[in-house]
């Protein structure tokens, strides 16, 4: 099973570069924020999203060169996923990210509205300078879709009616748009045709829907250490991700631990165990296995290369995750 480095070790030393390009990008705050934003770089994440930029552009480049542009689009999805991060873990009172505690229990909430404000500012004056409309609309999408999400997974929270449409549109907006449209947005500064930056998306959108389903997953099975960040967490603030919802088929009873908000003793540990003995996990894994099947055909028309092959590994990296 290959690992996140094996996988992203085409791109290694660009990884490096932007980590270094992104200290000095953020520098020019405000010392508090810098400190808030230094903090969460520092910690490092996975970074599978600017890895992900950064393989499709070097694939796509019949020199297989990196442009400065492609390299700032990078950078721009890094940034714009850490802010998300930042006011993720405020709204979902998160003690702990990427290993190390979450900027508003390292400094305070408000700090981390406006350290992720900060970010978001950041990733769109260098997404402007970019001057390319085409890729503004892209990405600027992409932040509206983020506001959008966690405001969606706001108002289902303890709906045990919520569809799986309603939940996959949420997890599409909270996690899919960026890998999709900064996708895309590579595919654009290197000029493709029109089918084949919807193919991009596609690829993108797919494989971050699968992203965000075994992450829910995890928060169910996961170690704590291992991701850096708290398990067992959803389903305490009533967020009701796949598991939950194949769960309800199975367990009608559930819906009414879920309606009454977990308030009675043992509410949360017996919704876990019908959760646990019933199919629901096996099926959300089955989901993931069909959207990173399907991630795949989206790709094929990409010339061979080291940097295609890391690309189709990917999904099978992402499911990985999962044992
Ligand atoms: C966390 O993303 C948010 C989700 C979409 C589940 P990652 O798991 O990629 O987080 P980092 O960047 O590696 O910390
Ligand atoms: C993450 O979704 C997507 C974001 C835009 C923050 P989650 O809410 O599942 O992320 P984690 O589990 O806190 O990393
Ligand atoms: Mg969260
Ligand atoms: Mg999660």
């Amino acid at each position: 099973m290959s690992t996140v480095t094996d996988l992203l070790q085409p791109v290694e030393q660009d990884l490096e570069d932007l980590l270094n390009d992104l200290r000095s990008l953020i520098g020019a705050g405000h010392p508090i924020l810098q400190a808030a934003a230094e903090h969460l770089f520092s910690a490092g994440g996975k970074r599978i999203r600017p890895g992900i930029v950064l393989l499709v552009s070097r694939a796509l480049s019949p020199s297989h060169e990196l442009t400065s542009r492609h390299k700032r689009l990078a950078e721009i999805t890094e940034m714009i996923h850490t802010a998300s991060l930042v006011h993720d873990d405020v709204v979902d009172e998160a003690e702990t990210r990427r290993g190390v505690a979450t900027v508003h229990s390292r400094f305070n909430h408000r700090v981390a509205v406006l350290a992720g404000d900060f970010l978001f500012a950041q990733a769109s004056w260098h997404l402007a300078n970019l001057d390319d409309l085409v890729v503004v609309k892209l990405l600027s999408r992409v932040i509206m879709d983020l506001a959008d999400g966690e405001v969606k997974q706001g108002l289902f929270r303890f709906d045990s009616g919520q569809t799986f449409t309603q939940y996959l549109e949420k997890s599409y907006c909270k996690t899919a748009s960026l890998i999709a449209n900064s996708v895309e947005a590579a595919g654009v500064l290197s000029e493709v045709g029109e089918s084949n930056l919807s193919n991009l998306n596609h690829f993108g959108k797919q494989l971050g829907l699968a992203f965000q389903i075994v992450d829910d997953i995890l928060d169910f099975t996961g170690d704590e250490n291992q991701l850096g960040k708290p398990v067992a967490n959803d389903l305490l603030n009533g967020y009701l991700t796949a598991p939950v919802l194949f769960a309800l088929e199975e367990e009608p009873s559930l819906a009414t631990l879920i309606e009454r908000e977990f308030s009675c003793d043992g509410d949360l540990d017996q919704a876990r165990h019908l959760i646990a003995k019933s199919n629901a996990i096996s099926k959300t894994k089955e989901l993931a296995e069909s959207l990173c099947r399907d991630s795949k055909d989206a790709i094929e028309w990409i010339p061979e290369s080291p940097w295609k092959k890391s690309l189709l590994e990917m999904p099978q990296f992402i499911l990985g995750r999962l044992y």
